[in-house]
């Protein structure tokens, strides 16, 4: 047992939340790390013992900023002091000004926006437009065409678009038309796709199943075959947008233009937030009353999300991302060089994914912890890093020193 360990055992705070967790919460996350977040700022989090540790998976994706960043805690609170929600019966000034920044940053063609409370709705709206989008032509085309191993969400369709049968299989009947192709397999892609498919979406890069990029030649002919057969191509950017892969979207890394793209995660640092974005075309899918929601565009979530936005431009993310995740991968790849525990170092940017070459993950994931730094595992296997984008290469060094002693030790048990 580490100090760390002995120190949150002896936590009393710790002690009565996991209580309450056990008796109270729905046990769907089935949480094993002795570990109750309390406060953050910047790259660091504290935990109510005490302990600190360098946040290397941001809230999984999502806390572009860090922690506490002053210039999103500053708009939440003015927004918070001015409204936090009115109904989307009326106008919002944040609404209207998110829309028109995200259809920009999107480089589709006049695009359209509607947001959304997560991911999940946010790929749950692009499903509806691409099947509305054939509907308001006269025309009946429901499938939908996604990946092997892919992850959409937890809705009955995103669950259904989902690549992985674990998330589907407990919750039968689940809405037709889902059909799901090896990814990275051009033939079968080639196969799937004809004249009766409503939608083809994709990742760029392959998050939950662990880090695996598209090869830009599938993209590029899932492009191809929509442009071909009419469908629509939905890029799913929940968690490789906002720059996170080193361009504001990955898609821009393979030279593709989507129909359709859908984001979360980061977009308002941490508020909750999606957003569905769609070409000019494609949004003729929806008409007035076929889509809504209560929250989603609230002035809170939309002020949030303008500040992060800014930040954005004034720091130069972007740019960081991409500089600092390269770097990150390089000291990783130099460390893999002589330990042999480390299989592959996959990822772009700061979207960085660790095959371990024994199942090892959540024990190095744990060791990991005890010395200060949080970082997600996949399997048994991947140990997956999605820092904030505001990530200083100064904090490198020491994450790559701790995570040579943690696979050294592991391998040595
Ligand atoms: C690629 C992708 N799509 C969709 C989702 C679902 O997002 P949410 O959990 O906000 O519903 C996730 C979440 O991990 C994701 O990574």
């Amino acid at each position: 047992m580490t100090t760390n360990d002995k120190k949150n055992k002896q936590d009393p705070i710790l002690e009565q939340v996991i209580r309450l967790d056990d008796q109270y919460y729905a046990p769907v996350y089935g949480r094993r790390l002795p570990v109750c977040i309390a406060s953050g700022k910047g790259v660091w989090l504290e935990d109510t013992s005490g302990h600190r540790y360098l946040d290397m998976i941001g809230g999984i994706a999502v806390n572009v900023l860090g922690h506490a960043h002053p210039r999103l805690t500053e708009a939440i609170a003015r927004q918070a002091a001015a409204v936090i929600h009115c109904s989307n019966y009326f106008y919002n000034v944040p609404q209207a000004q998110l829309a028109a920044r995200l259809a920009r940053l999107s480089g589709l063609a006049d695009a359209r926006v509607f947001l959304a409370n997560s991911g999940a709705e946010a790929n749950e709206a692009a499903i509806k437009l691409a099947r509305g989008y054939f509907y308001h032509q006269g025309q009946s085309r429901e499938k939908i065409v996604s990946a092997l191993h892919s992850f959409h969400g937890r809705t009955l369709a995103t669950a259904s678009a989902t690549g992985q049968s674990k998330y589907s299989a407990p919750f039968a009947p689940l809405p037709p038309g889902f059909v799901h192709v090896p990814y990275n397999d051009l033939t079968a892609l080639e196969a799937a796709v004809d004249t009766s498919t409503c939608a083809v979406l994709l990742e760029v890069i392959q998050g939950e199943s662990g880090v695996m990029p598209a090869d830009p030649a599938y993209l590029q002919l899932a492009e191809k075959l929509c442009r071909q057969t009419g469908a629509r191509l939905i890029i799913d950017e929940i968690q490789t947008g906002m720059g996170r892969t080193g361009r504001f979207l990955a898609y821009e890394h393979v030279q593709i233009k989507p129909d359709i793209i859908t984001m979360a995660k980061g977009l308002a640092g941490g508020v909750p937030i999606g957003a569905m974005i769609a070409n000019q075309e494609t949004a003729t899918g929806f008409h007035t009353g076929d889509h809504g929601t209560t929250f989603g565009g609230n002035p809170l979530a939309c002020s949030a999300a303008l500040a992060v936005l800014d930040e954005f431009e004034s720091a130069d993310l972007v740019a960081n991302a991409a500089r600092t995740g390269e770097k990150l991968q390089k000291m990783l790849r130099r460390l893999a060089e002589h330990q042999p525990l480390i299989k592959e170092v996959r990822g772009r940017g700061l979207m960085i994914g660790v095959e371990l070459a024994s199942p090892l993950a959540v024990a190095v994931k744990l060791d990991l912890l005890a010395a200060g730094y949080l970082v997600g595992s996949v399997g048994d296997c991947i140990i997956r890093l999605l820092p904030p984008l505001i990530l200083d290469q100064k904090e490198l060094p020491p994450f790559c020193e701790a995570f040579e002693r943690t696979l050294k030790e592991a391998a040595a048990k």
